[in-house]
């Protein structure tokens, strides 16, 4: 596989996925509140991806298919979890929603951490923090850098604050597919490839971070929801970022 550059009007048409994504990402965060269930947020996804006109990306995805057009996540779990109307949000929760979608042959994916009411302080800094990192890997998105600089932006703000990155799940190119070259670590990763950022690379990056251990498992029944082995809290915040001479632009932002 190889790393697709993409042109001007390539990069437009990823420019109106995305904006598809922030604004069902911006109601989905409006719904969320004490008492609503994980299953409701995810069927107005679905509803918002009719009125828009979009193919929701996720749904049937991978094997066994993902069986949603969003990703909702709660407290301990970290990505890939799967809306339920029997899973009621409660006061003091997280909840990550990660949702993209293929609008004119081109996909956008975008992810954000969300406080159910109030959470306590521990649950507010892992959310700033792992939305910090984000903002620092963007600034990294520099033609005069290497892929590596964006993975260490991440890591090491993560870690100065006592957090860990997970290994297990990456960020990816996107463009006519959601999964490109490369593959786009929130780690350092040595034994990774470390290309150049050339104008033209539109990247997904998505640190996940949990407060504890870096370790996750993979729930063996539905065999997507990913949560912290020690059961500690993890935060999940995503955006697509083309990469251009003038510096980086984030497609997923309104
Ligand atoms: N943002 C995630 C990713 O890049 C979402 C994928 S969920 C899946 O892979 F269900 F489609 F796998
Ligand atoms: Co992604």
């Amino acid at each position: 596989m190889a790393i697709i550059y993409k042109n001007r009007s390539e990069i437009e048409k990823m420019r109106a996925a995305n904006l598809v994504v922030c604004s069902v990402l911006d109601e989905l965060g409006e719904m969320i509140a004490p008492g609503v269930t994980t299953g409701e947020l995810g069927d107005r996804a679905a509803a918002l991806c009719k009125k828009h006109k979009v193919t929701p990306a996720f749904l049937g995805y991978g094997d066994p298919p993902y069986p949603a057009v969003v990703c909702i996540s709660v407290n301990d779990e970290v990505v890939h979890g799967i809306p339920d109307h029997g899973r009621v949000l409660e006061e003091g929760d997280i909840v990550s929603v990660d949702f993209g979608v293929e609008k004119e042959g081109y996909f956008g994916d975008s992810a954000r951490t969300f406080p159910v009411g109030k959470v306590s302080p521990a649950a507010e800094k892992l959310m700033r923090v792992t939305r910090e990192s984000l903002e620092r890997a963007i600034d990294a998105c520099q033609v005069t850098n290497r892929l590596h600089d964006v993975s260490r932006a991440v890591q090491e703000h993560v870690e100065a604050n006592g957090f860990s990155v997970v290994r297990t799940f990456v960020g990816h190119g996107i463009g006519r597919r959601m999964h490109e070259d490369p593959p786009v670590p929130n780690f350092v990763d040595g034994a990774g490839k470390n290309p150049r950022l050339r104008d033209g690379m539109v990247l997904a990056i998505e640190p996940m971070v949990n407060e504890g251990g870096y370790e996750v498992t993979v729930d063996s029944r539905d065999r997507w929801t990913a949560r912290t082995r020690d059961g500690k809290l993890s935060a999940h915040f995503e955006h697509s970022v083309a990469i251009t001479a003038e510096g980086p632009v984030v497609l997923s932002r309104a």
